[in-house]
C-alpha cells in the first residue's frame, strides 16, 4: 500500500480500521483535554474500562458473602484461575491443560527452572541472550549459584555481531551446536525487550532438543503481540506477564505454559502448595499431595483474585478479537509508524535508525529507533506534549503502538510532534 503522511489518509486508515472503536473500551491517560498517543504498551498496557467492573463484582461478592466467596462469587474463588485456561491457550497457542495463571514472571520462571534446570555431570550450562531484561540475568545468576556453579562457567550468552543490532538464527543454531552435551537448559526472551525482534522460536526450540536440553521462552514481550504456536513447536515451558501487550494491569499475573509431555511426570521435580492439589480434594485437607491435571499441578497458593479480576477482563476482549485480526493491524499499524518515521527523516537534520527488523516476521508491535544527534531532550520534549514513549541508554526511544487502542491519526500526530521538537531545538 502507498502510504501518505498526512492528517487525512491516517484519518482514512482509521476508518478502514475493522478494531477503532476498541479504542473506546480503554481509558487513556489526557493530556490537554485529548488522550495521549500511548506508546508504552509494551511497559504497561492501557486499562480495559470493564476492568473496573470485574474489580467491582468480586469487591461485591466479598462484601456479601466473604469466605462463602470461595464457592458461591458469580465466579467462584477455589477455581478462579481455571477461568483463563481456555482463552489464554488461544492466545499462546497450547491446550487448555498446558496454561495457568499464577504469581508473576520472574517468580515463575524461577520456579518452572525448579523442574527444567536440572544439572548434572557435565551437562550444567544454560544459554540465554547477551543484555537479556535484567531480571532474567539475575534469575539465570542466582539459579545457577543455588546449584553450586559459578555464573561465568555455566552461563552461555548469545551474541550478535559486531556492528548488528539483532541477532542471526544462524548464529544461534550453530552456538546451541557448540555447546551440546554441556548444555542443560536453553532459556531466552521470545521478542527482545531492547528490538522487539522477534527470534524463530520453532528452530531454536528444535536445535535445543537435538542437544538433549530443555528449551524455555520468556514471553514477557510476546504474549498478546504476535503469534505463538507453543504446542506445536513443542516447547518445554515457557511464561509471561500480563501487563504489558495483555492490559491487566501494573504488576499483575503471570501466565505459564508446560508442555503437556510433562504432566504426569513424577520425577520431574516441582515446587508444590495447596492451590495444586486436586481441586475436589483440596479443603479436605489431606497430607498427601495429590497434583491437578496438566498445568495447574504447578500452582503453589490462593489465586490473588482482586489482581486476576483485570486480567479475566481484558482476556475477554483478546478472546472477542482473537490475535490474527490484532496481528493484521498491527502489522499495518508498524508499517505506517515505519512510514511517518521515514518521512520525518527526510525533513529533519537528524537521522533515525530503526533498530528492530524491518521484515515483518521478525517484528511485532514495537519499533526501537536510535535517534542519530539527539538526546533526551527530544524524549522530555515528547513527553512534554502528550507523546508517551520510553527513553532507553544510549539514545533509543522504544515506540509500541499497541493495535487494540492506538490510531494511525496518532501515528500521524507522533510524526509531527517529533518534528517539531528537532526542529525547536536545532
Ligand atoms: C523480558 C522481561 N522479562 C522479565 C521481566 C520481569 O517481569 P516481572 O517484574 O513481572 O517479574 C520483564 C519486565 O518488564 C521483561 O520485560
Amino acid at each position: 500500500m502507498n502510504f501518505k503522511n498526512t492528517l487525512e489518509f491516517a484519518r482514512q486508515l482509521d476508518a478502514q480500521d475493522q478494531l477503532a472503536n476498541y479504542r473506546h473500551q480503554f481509558n487513556f491517560p489526557q493530556h490537554n483535554g485529548e488522550n495521549v498517543i500511548y506508546f508504552t504498551g509494551n511497559s504497561l498496557g492501557l486499562q480495559p474500562k470493564s476492568a473496573k467492573k470485574y474489580v467491582d463484582e468480586i469487591m461485591t461478592d466479598w462484601a456479601n458473602l466473604a469466605v462463602e466467596g470461595h464457592f458461591y462469587a458469580e465466579k467462584p474463588w477455589w477455581d478462579y484461575h481455571d477461568r483463563f485456561s481456555e482463552k489464554l491457550a488461544k492466545v499462546v497457542g497450547a491446550k487448555p491443560a498446558e496454561v495457568t495463571v499464577m504469581n508473576t514472571l520472574t517468580v515463575n520462571l524461577h520456579l518452572l527452572m525448579v523442574s527444567f534446570y536440572r544439572p548434572a555431570g557435565k551437562r550444567f550450562k544454560i544459554i540465554c541472550e547477551e543484555k537479556a531484561f535484567p531480571s532474567d540475568q539475575y534469575m539465570i545468576s542466582s539459579q545457577v549459584r543455588f546449584h553450586g556453579y559459578e555464573p561465568k562457567n555455566a552461563i552461555v550468552e548469545l551474541k550478535k555481531r559486531k556492528g548488528e543490532n539483532n541477532f542471526r538464527t544462524e548464529d544461534i543454531l550453530a552456538k546451541i551446536g557448540e555447546v551440546g552435551e554441556e548444555c542443560a537448559l536453553v532459556l531466552i526472551g521470545g521478542v527482545n525487550y531492547y528490538t522487539g525482534q522477534v527470534l524463530e522460536m520453532e528452530k531454536i526450540t528444535k536445535a535445543g532438543h537435538e542437544i538433549g536440553a530443555f528449551v524455555g521462552w520468556d514471553l514477557a514481550h510476546a504474549a498478546g503481540n504476535i503469534e505463538l504456536k507453543l504446542h506445536e513447536w513443542q516447547v518445554d515451558f515457557a511464561a509471561w506477564c500480563s501487563y504489558k501487550y495483555m492490559n491487566s494491569g501494573p504488576g499483575n499475573a503471570s501466565g505459564c505454559y508446560i508442555n503437556e509431555k510433562y504432566h504426569n511426570k513424577k520425577e520431574l521435580p516441582r515446587f508444590e502448595g495447596w492451590w495444586g492439589h486436586k481441586k475436589e480434594k483440596r479443603f479436605l485437607m489431606e497430607p498427601e499431595f495429590e497434583p491437578e491435571a496438566g498445568a495447574n499441578a504447578w500452582q503453589i497458593s490462593n489465586a490473588p483474585v482482586l489482581a486476576m479480576a483485570p486480567y479475566l477482563a481484558s482476556l475477554q476482549m483478546f478472546h472477542e478479537v482473537g490475535m490474527p485480526a490484532l496481528i493484521e493491524k498491527r502489522n499495518r499499524i508498524v508499517a505506517y509508524l515505519e512510514f511517518v518515521l521515514q518521512e520525518i527523516d527526510k525533513e529533519v537534520d537528524s537521522t533515525f535508525e530503526i533498530i528492530t527488523p524491518a521484515n515483518q516476521e521478525e517484528r511485532g508491535t514495537q519499533l526501537s529507533v536510535l535517534l542519530h544527534g539527539e538526546g533526551k531532550l527530544l524524549f522530555d520534549y515528547l513527553m512534554k506534549h502528550g507523546v508517551i514513549t520510553d527513553w532507553r541508554e544510549p539514545n533509543v526511544i522504544r515506540l509500541a503502538p499497541a493495535p487494540f487502542y492506538c490510531s494511525f491519526e496518532d501515528m500521524y500526530k507522533f510524526g509531527q510532534i517529533l518534528k517539531q521538537g528537532i526542529q525547536k531545538k536545532s
